[in-house]
């Protein structure tokens, strides 16, 4: 293990935003955490010496130089655990690439990951914000993961119901001491997530996006490989590549309003884009709300609305002039005012700031 000084954070964000780490340890084996915590001085963290879990920094905003120590996840391997009737367990490195994960699941035969494909980021960071796309959400094909304890250093294994999830939310997002009273955030490390691949397979097409496809190409039972190449394609039509330009996926997450609230908003804006929900409230689609709002192509700084998905703040300037992290939430700012006077929605932000 070796303690990083200084380190340019700017490859290790896909914003592309230009920070400095004033120390980062790259966690490479669940032994690296023995020997950061056997280390002269160290201190259990807690909110007077935080650390900060960094995976692959594509949910994430930084404003700023960072003071606090960053363990940089990069543990390895992938594997297939078993196979049984039900389906195909399957473990991976939280330190995986997510995209290649997936592929590497599909080539070996084991479907079931191909709607998440090309989502950015790594294995260890999915089940932090449950990563979710064209109607699979990580919950749906997660089992188990392993994580150890930063203060204490015990290793520890979480079932799904124990990582809290909800839409882009689990246990690792909240502070321990949020009212939530299991958070995670800054004291737990997850080291390795398992994935349970049912079986028989079945495609997940109910998506408008994958409809369109369907109708477009006359192919009507896709297999696996078919439906990634699909999402695969649909994403790089609609967001932007972050080796290309820098982003955070979607800056928002999409609100949820009561069957009243969103009546008496379609009374206003009979377009607004809506979806019921299973609990009999309704989900609106952020990026519409933001669209309709005049956003697409404004920019504050070199932060900027992505011209093709509203939803989506890009990194203007490239890796040479890169946007702060000020003028992104000066902008997100901006956005959500604009959205709460014409819809009465706050907007909650998506990305984790550090
Ligand atoms: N829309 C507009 N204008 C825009 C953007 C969207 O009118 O500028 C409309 C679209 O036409 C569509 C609706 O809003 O009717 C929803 O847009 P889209 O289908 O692109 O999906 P989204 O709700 O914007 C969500 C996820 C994405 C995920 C896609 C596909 C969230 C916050 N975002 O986006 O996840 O890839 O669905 O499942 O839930 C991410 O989390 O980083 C992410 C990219």
């Amino acid at each position: 293990m070796l303690v990083e000084n200084n380190v340019a954070l700017q490859p290790l964000n896909t914003f592309g935003i230009a920070a400095r780490a004033q120390s980062l340890i790259r966690v490479r084996h669940e032994d690296d955490l023995t020997a950061w915590r056997a280390l002269p001085g160290w201190v259990p963290p807690s909110p007077d010496a935080p650390v900060f879990v960094l995976g692959g920094g594509s949910n994430l905003v930084i404003t700023g130089d960072v003071k606090t120590l960053i363990l940089k996840v990069e543990i390895a391997g992938q594997r297939l655990v078993e196979e049984t009737e039900k389906g195909w367990l399957i473990e991976a490195g939280a330190g995986e690439n997510w995209h290649a994960f997936v592929a590497w699941t599909l080539a070996q035969g084991w479907p079931g990951l191909e709607n998440m494909a090309l989502i950015p980021g790594s294995v260890g960071a999915s089940p932090v914000q449950n990563i979710g796309a064209y109607g699979v959400e990580l919950q749906d094909r997660f089992h188990s993961l392993d994580a150890v304890d930063l203060v204490t250093g015990q290793s520890f294994s979480l079932d799904a119901a124990q990582c809290g999830f909800g839409y882009r939310d689990s246990v690792f997002k909240h502070a321990p001491s949020d009212k939530r009273s299991f958070g995670l955030a800054g004291r737990a490390i997850i080291t390795r997530v398992r994935f349970l691949l049912p079986k028989p397979w079945k495609p997940v097409l109910g998506y408008l996006d994958l409809e369109r496809k369907m109708t477009e190409t006359g192919i009507s039972q896709p297999d696996a490989q078919q439906v990634f190449d699909w999402v695969v394609a649909i994403r790089r039509a609609k967001l932007p590549d972050p080796a290309v330009i820098g982003n955070a996926g979607s800056f928002f997450k999409n609100p949820t309003v009561s069957l009243e609230q969103c009546a008496d908003i379609i009374a206003r804006e009979p377009k607004v884009v809506h979806y019921p929900m299973a609990d009999g409230s309704i989900k609106l689609a952020a990026g519409w709300l933001i669209d309709a709002c005049g956003w697409k192509g404004k920019s504050v700084g070199n932060a900027a609305v992505y011209e093709r998905q509203a939803l989506v703040l890009v990194n203007k300037g490239g890796p040479k002039q890169p946007c702060t992290g000020g003028e992104v939430m000066t902008l997100a700012k901006a956005i959500q005012t604009s959205v709460y006077e014409r819809f009465g929605i706050m907007l909650e932000p998506e990305p984790v700031v550090l």
